[in-house]
């Protein structure tokens, strides 16, 4: 039978701690020289409706490195752009490729693209989530504190994709997190609800910065404006005062604070200067661990498949 990734809903807390375990042994043994061919022959498809850097990259890397190929596909060259359905493009795919990688706007499009394809789709970024973003994320947390368990996490920002992934997750692994978004721009209740479904959750809401990093071990922000909101920009940078993360914010957290990103950073706007360049911060890490974390995504999805 196979797995999707299209939430971190989809995942159990075993299921994260062996992601977490193999993408740390990958990220080792690939340090040692060794590339671990485990998907020789098997092809992954990306489809993204959206820009991308990191994730692309990650995910293309991550299958060559694996022995496999990657087939990158803009939206608007493929016959999606002229209305083919999703459900007859999922059939098709089904039939050339193993595995399919998706970023679009809308969420319900990957979640319609995985119930008609036979393969594993995995969500590479949709308007609602993130999550391979945030496992590669916690995987930076634990190699930077040891553990994730009794780590406070601070969100300083929009109640975006990114941050409804965190919720996921730590209503999964019971993650100490603390939100702080404006009131314009808070978290869906949807998401939260979703949460509490979930036993052992530590997840606080607040709409004040300095009450989220008090004694933070992670403060975490991204855009004020995601991609396919950034029309709104002018009016949230009003809604966002008080929200930068800089060094007046970080006084209030643990010395040895760990910063992060999942990037693209607008410095001066949700991040200043002068953070961004702080040693505190782990974004080169978080985007380094991106391609072990797909690796182990990509395994586990794939030959489990068989
Ligand atoms: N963090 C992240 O997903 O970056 P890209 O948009 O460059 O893929
Ligand atoms: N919230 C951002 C994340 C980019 C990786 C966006 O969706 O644009």
């Amino acid at each position: 039978m196979k797995k999707d990734l299209l939430s971190l809903l989809d995942l159990e807390k075993d299921d994260f701690e062996n992601l977490f375990a193999r993408a740390i042994k990958l990220k080792e043994r690939y340090a040692r020289g060794i590339f671990d061919k485990l998907l020789p022959g098997k092809t992954l498809g990306l489809i993204f409706d959206k820009k991308s850097t990191r994730t692309r990259v990650a995910f293309e890397t991550a299958m060559i490195q694996l022995g496999g190929h990657p087939i990158y596909m803009s939206t608007q060259d493929t016959q999606i752009s002229r209305n083919e359905p999703a459900r007859d493009t999922a059939r098709v795919l089904s039939r050339y490729i193993d595995c399919l990688a998706m970023r679009t706007f809308d969420h319900s499009l990957v979640e319609e693209f995985a119930k008609s394809s036979t393969i594993p789709v995995i969500n590479a970024l949709t308007d609602s989530f993130h999550p391979c973003q945030i496992l590669s994320d916690i995987m930076t947390v634990i190699e930077h504190k040891n553990r994730y368990k009794g780590i406070k996490i601070a969100w300083v920002g929009d109640g975006n994709n990114v941050v409804n992934s965190w919720i996921n997750a730590a209503s999964v692994l019971g993650l100490d997190l603390i939100v702080a978004c404006p009131d314009d721009y808070a978290v869906d209740s949807q998401i939260i609800a979703a949460a509490s479904v979930k036993e052992k959750s530590n997840i606080i809401l607040t709409n004040d910065p300095k009450e989220a990093v008090k004694n933070a071990d992670v403060v975490y922000t991204d855009v004020w404006a995601s991609m396919g909101d950034e029309d709104e920009l002018s009016k949230r940078i009003i809604s966002f005062e008080g929200f930068q993360v800089n060094q007046e914010l970080l006084s209030g957290a643990k010395d040895d604070v760990l910063v992060m990103h999942c990037l693209p950073a607008h410095r001066g706007e949700e991040i200043s200067e002068d953070v961004f360049e702080n040693k505190n911060s782990v974004f080169w890490d978080q985007a380094e661990n991106k391609r072990h974390m797909h690796k182990a995504i990509l395994e586990s999805l794939i030959l489990a498949d068989k």
